[in-house]
Parts: structure tokens; C-alpha cells; sequence
């Protein structure tokens, strides 16, 4: 990178950049949803844990997530160019460990959490199967993809959604499942008032 200065002379900066791995105790403050991905193709229908799983959009509603190249679910977007996000329910634990935890290369996971007591259901939009009992449940169509580091991101563009007010979202962070925590209030209208009248002394 290189800085233009006010006297016009330039000075490059170099930064050293570095990995944090997979499981890397500096990535333990992450909590996030776990999407549950269904998707259909050359390995069969499958579903896998995702937790790089994120809306980006709102018009049109945008969905990102993020997928290592080996797993059988790169494939089956590529091949099908849609997929199912799936947003685990806090009861999806043992759902969400067994996507994650085995390949639709080598396990027809659709069955295996069938006997496990899990249902799936046809999608309305897309040729895919959906989680039954999610939280929330959006049917994608692939508006875009592209290599970031190790993973591809695939955004989806919804063209269905799904949403269970009562089902609690599963958390995931350091390494474990959570449930939601309690609710932090925001301010109070007088704090709300003397943080504007802070805040606008610092305009630009
Ligand atoms: C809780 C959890 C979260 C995961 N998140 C991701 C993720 O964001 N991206 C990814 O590529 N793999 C992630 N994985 C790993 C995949 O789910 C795993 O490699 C899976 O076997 C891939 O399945 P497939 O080969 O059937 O597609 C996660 C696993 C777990 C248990």
C-alpha cells in the first residue's frame, strides 16, 4: 500500500498479514447462526453446517455464505445453482453436528438424521430439500460467487422465505452451542438525549 502525503512525496507501508486457523482461541468473541445449507446435485441431496452464513442485501435480499471447496456441497451448488439456508433452531444441535461433522461425499446424511428423528420437506421454489423446525428458512437462487481466501463465497438470492417467531435461533461461538442470552435494554430516552448532545458537539 502506498500513502500520498501532503507534500506530495510517497511512502509505502508494508503490513504483515497472518492466518487465525480453525479453532484459533483469538477467534472465541465470534458468536453467529448456524445455516444449515440443503442443496442437490452430483453427491445427491445433502446438508451441512455453515456458520459464514449472512444476509447482505436487503433489495434484493442477499444471503452469503461461505464454503470450503472440498465439501460435497460446493458441487451441488455449482451443478444446481440454488440452495436452501436454513437458520438451526436451538433443539438442531445434534442436526447441526452431524451436517457439519460428515461429508455428503461419503454419508447420506438426509437419511442418517432421518433415523435420528429429524424431517426434511420439499422446497416450494427450488428443487432442494428444506429443515423442517428451522428458525428461519430462505430458498435461494445463485446471484453470484467468487473465491475469498480459502473458502468460496456463494451469494444467494432469496426467493423464498420462511419464519418461526417461536423457534429460539441456535448460537454458536468458541467452539460450543449456545442459547440466546437475555435481552440488553438500549438507553433510556434522557441518556438517548444527553448521548445526541455528546455526540452532535463532534460533528464534522
Ligand atoms: C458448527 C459448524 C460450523 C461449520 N461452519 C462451516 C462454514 O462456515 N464453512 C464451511 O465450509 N464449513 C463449515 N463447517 C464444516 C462443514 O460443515 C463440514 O466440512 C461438512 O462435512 C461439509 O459437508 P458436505 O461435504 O456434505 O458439504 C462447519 C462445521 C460445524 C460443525
Amino acid at each position: 500500500m502506498s500513502v500520498r502525503l501532503l507534500n506530495e512525496s510517497v511512502i509505502k507501508i508494508k503490513y504483515l498479514t497472518m492466518d487465525i486457523t480453525w479453532g484459533d482461541e483469538k477467534t472465541m468473541h465470534f458468536r453467529t447462526n448456524i445455516g444449515l445449507i440443503t442443496t442437490d446435485g452430483p453427491y445427491g441431496p445433502d446438508v451441512m453446517a455453515c456458520e459464514w452464513t449472512h444476509q447482505v442485501s436487503y433489495r434484493p435480499a442477499l444471503i452469503s455464505i461461505h464454503v470450503n471447496v472440498k465439501n460435497a456441497t460446493h458441487e451441488n451448488i455449482l451443478a444446481s445453482k440454488v440452495f436452501g439456508v436454513n437458520i438451526a433452531s436451538a433443539d438442531q444441535s445434534v442436526l447441526s453436528s452431524v451436517a457439519g461433522g460428515n461429508s455428503g461425499k461419503t454419508t447420506d446424511k438426509i437419511k442418517a438424521l432421518g433415523e435420528l428423528g429429524f424431517h426434511f420437506i420439499q422446497a416450494t421454489q427450488i428443487p432442494v430439500l428444506l429443515v423442517e423446525g428451522a428458525a428461519f428458512v430462505a430458498e435461494c437462487k445463485l446471484f453470484d460467487y467468487r473465491t475469498v481466501g480459502d473458502h468460496t463465497q456463494f451469494i444467494g438470492e432469496v426467493v423464498a422465505v420462511t419464519l418461526q417467531k417461536e423457534k429460539e435461533p441456535l448460537i454458536y461461538g468458541a467452539g460450543k452451542y449456545w442459547h440466546q442470552g437475555e435481552n440488553i435494554p438500549k438507553p433510556s430516552v434522557e441518556e438517548m438525549e444527553r448521548i445526541k448532545k455528546i455526540v452532535a458537539t463532534h460533528k464534522k
